[in-house]
């Protein structure tokens, strides 16, 4: 659905886009997590055409963006950065005047509206002037304008940036309703927890490079840390360390009565072998698995922690 290819662009001296490459299919949702600076916004640019790169080639439901700039827009929406809706205007108005951009009129447009309204839960509110909308509420309108048309492509550019706790998470579970139809996303982030709760891929992007990219569970392997897992219950503690050495990759942190902290290559795998064992020293009442976290991937990556 969405095929980038080398992609460089320079202005003056600052190289934005070093070779940016990476695809997306349809119902994925990609994520391109970087500080500030790192070339998302670039790169957003480049694909809906208002960047010009100085080399490399980007592709749209097979349709060359620098090629055939008319017809790529087509299969494409995009939820900007910034805000860019009417104040003035009702978000009805705002949707009619997106949609007839789009080439939307009559009583299509209309049912559209009324659908995508619904969706990010602006229909009680669709008759009065926006400039009475929370940030949130402007957020959410700013992607209904974006997907209006059922684009095959959708990019967001940090469609949550100062929004609180709450709203943020409808905003995620607003993109994955969008994916779930078989649209192909690409949303630009700089908080890791969006990254880890949303994307089915992440592209850790800094000064214009991919530096690494993967499911989750691929980057953390990557970050070569070990799983911690905590079985609680009841445990004769003292024959712990003599159960575990015949379990090699598993590092025994702590043992007391009522918890066996351990760290492990991979829960999935070992803990069908490890809860026998445990069990044979004592009662398994819970367990608790703590994943090896992104950031310290990242930080490892990229030498500098994402922050506002
Ligand atoms: N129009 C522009 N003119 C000059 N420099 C730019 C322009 N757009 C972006 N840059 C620079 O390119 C780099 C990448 O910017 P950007 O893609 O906006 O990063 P991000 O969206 O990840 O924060 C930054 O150093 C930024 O200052
Ligand atoms: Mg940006």
């Amino acid at each position: 659905m969405i095929e980038v290819n080398g992609l460089r662009k320079k202005f003056g001296t600052v190289e934005a886009l070093s070779g940016i490459s990476f695809h997306v299919r349809a119902g994925e949702i990609y994520g391109l997590l970087g500080p500030n600076g790192a070339g998302k916004s670039t790169t957003i640019g480049v694909l809906c055409g208002l960047v010009s790169p100085d080399a490399g080639a980007a592709r749209l439901n097979g349709i060359d963006v620098m090629q055939q700039p008319v017809q790529a827009r087509r299969s494409l929406g995009v939820v900007p950065q910034e805000v860019a809706l009417y104040m003035e205007m009702s978000a009805r108005d705002n949707l009619s005047f997106f949609g007839r951009l789009y080439g939307l009129k009559g009583a299509d447009l209309r049912n559209r509206i009324d659908s995508v309204l619904a969706r990010v839960r602006l229909d009680d509110r669709a008759k009065e002037p926006i400039e009475r909308f929370s940030g949130g509420m402007l957020r959410r309108l700013n992607i209904a304008a974006g997907v209006l048309h059922a684009p095959a492509v959708v990019l967001m550019d940090e469609p949550t940036v100062g929004l609180d706790p709450q709203t943020r998470a409808s905003i995620l579970e607003l993109v994955r309703e969008i994916a779930v139809d078989g649209t192909a996303v690409v949303y630009t982030t700089h908080y890791l927890d969006e990254a880890e709760r949303l994307c089915h891929r992440i592209g850790i992007i800094d000064h214009g490079t991919i530096l690494a990219e993967g499911t989750l569970a691929e980057l953390r392997h990557a970050a070569g840390e070990r799983e911690i897992v905590a079985l609680r219950g009841t445990f004769r503690s003292e024959a712990a360390p003599e159960v575990l050495r015949n379990c090699p990759e598993v590092v025994l942190i702590r043992a007391s009565e009522s918890e066996l902290l351990l760290a492990l290559q991979s829960s999935e795998r070992q803990l069908s072998t490890l809860l026998p064992i445990a069990g044979s020293i004592g009662v398994v009442r819970e367990v608790a698995v703590k994943q090896p976290s992104l950031e310290s991937l990242f930080i490892k990556l990229t030498g500098r922690e994402l922050r506002e």
